[in-house]
């Protein structure tokens, strides 16, 4: 296993220190661009397509330099061989973290447990292909003998995010005739809603989960399963309708579905990153399965390349490092990811999952707690409605909010200048981020404005600047180019994990309220006073038992 280093004891840790207030804590980024022409050469690396432009951060070649020494410091390096190996980094859990092999293309063997475990996977994905073949050619046929049409995908978290996220972002890969819907709030309208646009016959259901015990997704799954049942002839059809993504076989049988319609999965598949599962299928379904084997590919591109280039040149390091930066140097406690794609709406909101679940830990991995920051809170929304709702605190407000700004060169929907319209308000904003607008500017802007106006207006109409960027540019979303942004964005998080000497592929958070919701929920079902909790949580029980007469 690789050592655990406590980050902060490191020499690069101290040096960054003095770094950040001796030199950076006072720099603006444009001095360091108008000290240097070449800066976006410098500053600037490409992989798979990837444009990553990295030169609008607040950083020179000396930041760099301690920071890829902070990563040596903090044993990087052993630390993504001991995941590539199968060895058990998940300790808490006591497990390997091989989301890597789910999309190892390349079929070297990979060992978990001393057992290679692609032949498992490759059986997976052709079982997957199979399945998708028959769907899509109308052999698996409904109940009633018509084809496959809707398909609905039942499961929360990390067992829908990605989908959802996926299929969104795929949109325009999308087959003719089917149709795919997610379900993962355990509120009914969820599952109510969705079912107004689905018909019992056309529908396939899959049950989404990796321990098919959670609240959420098994209510919804018996929800849905009653709903079918009034209208097919008999318990027999369920097996038609009703498939399960799950590595827990006997509570699949549990429920009721035969383990023949069960695409398996294992244990050393986090639920943030199982998308490359068989919690893909309804990407196979809804894209074919060519495409969803165009995004494993995409993705295991970018982890050899992860293992594989040095971490100067490397960009998941670099965003990882970059960020570490930003947060434990500059005290920023939160970072935008701003998609200039609308299909990619749904982006920030899975790695709010894939980081925030990662990452969001206060214990190191020697079991005491952290006297620094670790994982930032991590939102955004696609350009440019971002715009016209949060960027004017990222330009004007108190904190520091770095962004990543992402986008295709090439639109799926070329239509009139849109795209151009886009595009230049990506370019504008880091632009704007980066230089601000000074005293000067401004009062050159309000020339011919008498004098006091003039005065009174200033300070409102400055702007600081400074505001720290990442650019990704890339031809078109693609499946393979998809998976491999995708795959960058989960090794960032691993960078970090390390570095912050934390356990990301736990998950232990969000256990607590799990538990006093299943202690709560047989107290809403009678109408007697509660008195067990404290008083707040009393008063709300009581006050809702009042409300639902
Ligand atoms: O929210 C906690 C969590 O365990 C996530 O990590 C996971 O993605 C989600 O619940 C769903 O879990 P399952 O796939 O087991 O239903």
């Amino acid at each position: 296993m690789f050592p655990k280093i406590n980050p902060t004891t490191t020499q690069a840790w101290l040096l960054l220190r003095r770094h950040f207030e001796e030199e950076m804590s006072r720099t603006h980024m444009k001095d360091l661009f108008a000290r240097d022409a070449d800066r976006f050469s410098k500053f600037s690396l490409t992989a798979e397509g990837i444009l990553f432009d990295y030169s609008k951060n607040i950083i020179t070649a000396k930041t760099l330099q301690l920071l890829l020494q902070l990563a040596e410091d903090c044993k990087l390096k052993e630390a993504i061989e001991a995941m590539f190996s199968g060895e058990k980094i998940n300790e808490t859990e006591n497990r390997s973290v091989l989301h890597i092999a789910l999309r190892n293309l390349s079929n070297k063997p990979i060992y978990s447990d001393e057992q290679d475990v692609m032949p498992e996977v490759n059986k997976v994905l052709q079982q997957m292909k199979d399945f998708c073949e028959k769907v899509h050619t109308g052999e698996w046929k409904g109940y009633s003998g018509k084809k496959i049409k809707y398909i609905v995908n039942i499961g929360i978290g990390g067992s829908d995010l990605g989908p959802v996220m996926v299929t969104e972002a795929l949109k325009p890969y999308w087959l003719e005739g089917i149709q795919a819907y997610f379900v993962s709030n355990v509120d009914a309208t969820h599952i109510a809603e969705t079912l107004k646009k689905v018909t019992p016959e056309e529908t396939l259901f899959l049950i989404a989960s990796k321990t098919f015990t959670t609240q959420e997704t098994m209510t919804n799954a018996r929800t849905a399963r009653d709903w079918f049942l009034k209208s097919a002839m008999n318990e027999e059809d369920v097996a038609k309708h009703f498939v399960a993504l799950s590595t827990n076989e006997k509570e699949v049988i549990k429920f009721g579905i035969d383990p023949a319609n069960m695409f398996q999965f294992w244990d050393w598949v986090g639920g943030r990153y199982s998308l490359w599962s068989a919690i893909g299928l309804s990407i196979a379904l809804t894209v074919g399965f060519d495409n969803f084997e165009k995004l494993l590919k995409g993705a295991h591109t970018i982890d050899e390349y992860f293992k594989n280039t040095s971490f100067d040149k490397n960009i998941p390091v670099l965003m990882g490092l970059i960020g570490i930066w930003y947060i434990n140097f500059f005290g920023a406690q939160t970072e935008a990811i701003l998609p200039y794609d609308q299909y990619m709406h749904r982006f920030a909101a899975y790695f709010q999952q894939g980081d925030m679940e990662s990452n969001g830990k206060s214990v190191d991995r020697t079991g005491h707690r952290v006297s620094y920051s670790t994982g930032p809170v991590i939102w955004g929304e696609p350009g440019t409605n971002g715009q016209h709702a949060f960027y004017q605190l990222i330009h004007q407000g108190t904190i520091l909010i770095p962004c990543d700004f992402i986008a295709p060169a090439i639109s799926h929907n070329p239509i009139g200048d849109h795209h151009e319209k886009l595009l230049s308000n990506f370019f504008a904003q880091t632009e704007a981020l980066m230089n601000g607008k000074n005293e000067k500017e401004v009062k050159a802007e309000l020339e011919g404005m008498p004098e006091d106006t003039m005065k009174k207006l200033v300070c409102f109409k400055e702007f600081q600047g400074n505001k720290p960027t990442n650019s990704f540019l890339l031809k078109e979303i693609t499946p393979k180019s998809l998976g491999s942004l995708i795959a960058l964005y989960e090794h960032k998080i691993f960078v970090q994990g390390v570095i912050w000497n934390i356990f990301s592929f736990d998950q232990w958070g969000v256990e607590l309220g799990k538990q006093l919701a299943n202690k709560i929920l047989p107290e809403l079902k009678n109408d007697e006073e509660i008195k067990s909790h404290d008083s707040s949580t009393n008063g709300l029980i009581n006050a809702y038992k009042t409300l639902r007469q």
